[in-house]
């Protein structure tokens, strides 16, 4: 038992019980006990937070429960007073099978996930090779069964010179294509040619496909290398991949989908500038929504030079105005997603001199407790139950809804799956190295002071990640690959 607010409590991150199963107890409305019961929580949605609890039957959400309603259960869990998120949905990872397994695996990223919150991920296609078809989507599937904890889905690649397999996607494989508008490490398909870029835009308007936009201009650095040469240092990194960029690709990627009505997703959005702009096109009705990493959140250009190549990153990170700004688009609603874009990278390679170090680091675990953080730090006069209602928009509702995921996942609803996490948000903890569950062992958050932490994630009903007392227990690698629907309308809600 502990204590809160004075109430003694269950403490939650052992109080998974045997239910008690007396005679004459009936569920409402059911004869058979529910699977899973669960009491004591701060319900979370987009619009709010109500106190109460949930059942679950055969991996769905079966009923919400009022704060005193306890039917008869297999399993009980009691939430101590603490906040219940839906399962939340990444919708920017990069877990690297196949062909650059050394990196990172589902395994591990799995684990990472789940210890994040996360239940869902969408992985990117930058893989060795790229994913581009819907056979090679359904062959990677095959080829990740039984591996990972996480439920998935993929958004596929596509290169400028032959965007055709595009037209043969339904959404059981994909419902988002992902494009490079600039070059790097990991970058293997950058569409350059503005003529192939328009026939990628028209036939995935045609589709009915959403693209992702990695909108940085490759000639404005090819320009900006060829007069300045390639970084010397990782403190200067910035100037060599500036905001300039990003603005050049944003305002061509506004100027094609006003062409072609292609539905658009601009990902780790990094500078103010760019964030207006965006707004303002979303603003004049066009489909554009926009996404944020935690790292664009929690970080600065001056970091790079502390933290050294773990900082760096494409996008590169920007000024404080900058995160000022993209902050207020998370709080203001003009964020669709925050996505981790977990994209790790071994140390070793992390270490080499400065023009060879690839960019990009790990987050899908630091992802909601890292925002969390922020949003604390930030406006600690703001109300707890509103800064979660925001993540669970952010994390959950929205991907959800963008990915054709929302008939499934997203919300704590009956009939939806039963993924969940228990969530203490008050909680202070340290991010050490030995709870890093990523393959590449290491974070740009270690040593953090967190406020929240993940207590219990819960997939279709199962328990598969608990934390309690410095110990992490996951459950079995049993995540699947999703089907969808697409997106009904693609224009942004
Ligand atoms: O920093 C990044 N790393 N940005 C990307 O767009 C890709 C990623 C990676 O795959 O390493
Ligand atoms: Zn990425």
């Amino acid at each position: 038992m502990t204590e809160l607010h004075g109430q003694p409590v269950h403490a939650p991150g052992n109080s998974e019980q045997p239910a008690h199963e007396g005679p004459g107890q009936e569920g409402p409305g059911q004869e058979q006990p529910y699977d899973l019961v669960v009491t004591g929580v701060r319900l979370v949605s987009g619009d709010g937070v109500v106190a109460g609890g949930l059942a679950v039957s055969s991996g769905r959400i079966a009923c919400l429960l009022g704060p005193r309603e306890r039917p008869p259960a297999r399993r009980t869990l009691d939430g101590g007073g603490r906040h219940l998120l839906p399962g939340l949905i990444d919708s920017h990872v990069h877990f690297r099978t196949p062909g650059l397994t050394h990196k990172e695996d589902w395994a591990h990223a799995g684990r990472a996930a789940v210890a994040g919150g996360v239940t869902t991920v969408i992985d990117m296609p930058n893989t060795l090779p790229p994913l581009h078809t819907a056979e090679e989507a359904h062959r990677k599937a095959e080829l990740l069964a039984g591996t990972t904890l996480v439920d998935h889905r993929f958004h596929l690649g596509v290169t400028g010179d032959d965007p055709s397999p595009l037209r043969s996607v339904g959404p059981r494989e994909a419902t988002s294509v992902k494009v490079f508008l600039a070059g790097h490490h990991t970058a293997p398909d950058v569409v350059r040619d503005p003529a192939q870029l328009e026939k990628v835009f028209r036939t995935a308007a045609e589709a009915g496909l959403r693209l992702l936009l990695h909108a940085e201009d490759d000639a404005v650095f090819g320009l900006l290398d060829s007069w300045r040469g390639a970084p010397a240092g990782y403190g200067g990194y910035e100037r060599h991949r500036p905001r300039s960029g990003g603005i050049v690709a944003v305002a061509r990627v506004v100027e094609l989908v006003r062409r072609h009505g292609t539905a658009v997703h601009v990902l780790h959005v990094s500078s103010a500038e760019e964030a207006d702009l965006l707004t303002a096109a979303a603003h004049t009705g066009l489909p554009v929504t926009f996404e944020v990493t935690p790292h664009h959140l929690s970080f600065t250009a001056t970091e790079t030079s502390r933290t050294g190549a773990r900082a760096r990153l494409s996008p590169a990170l920007r000024d404080r105005s900058d995160r000022e700004r993209l902050w207020q688009a998370v709080v203001g609603g003009e964020v669709a997603t925050l996505g981790s874009d977990h994209a790790p990278h071994t140390r070793a390679e992390k270490l080499r001199p400065p023009a060879e170090a690839p960019p990009g680091l790990p987050g899908v675990q630091e992802m909601l407790t890292a925002v969390h953080t922020g949003l604390r730090r930030r406006a600690p006069e703001d109300s707890p139950d509103a800064q979660l209602s925001c993540l669970a928009r952010l994390l959950a509702e929205r991907p959800a809804g963008l990915f054709g995921l929302d008939e499934r996942k997203g919300r704590l609803r009956p009939g939806l799956d039963a993924d969940f996490v228990l969530f203490d948000a008050d909680e202070r903890w340290m991010l050490a190295p030995g709870a890093i569950q990523s393959k590449c062992g290491w974070s740009a958050y270690e040593g953090w002071t967190m406020t929240g932490r993940v207590l219990r994630t819960v997939r279709r009903g199962e328990t598969v990640y608990s934390h309690a007392d410095g110990q992490a227990e996951f459950g079995s690698p049993d995540g699947r690959w999703l089907d969808a629907r697409r997106p009904g309308d693609l224009v942004p809600r």
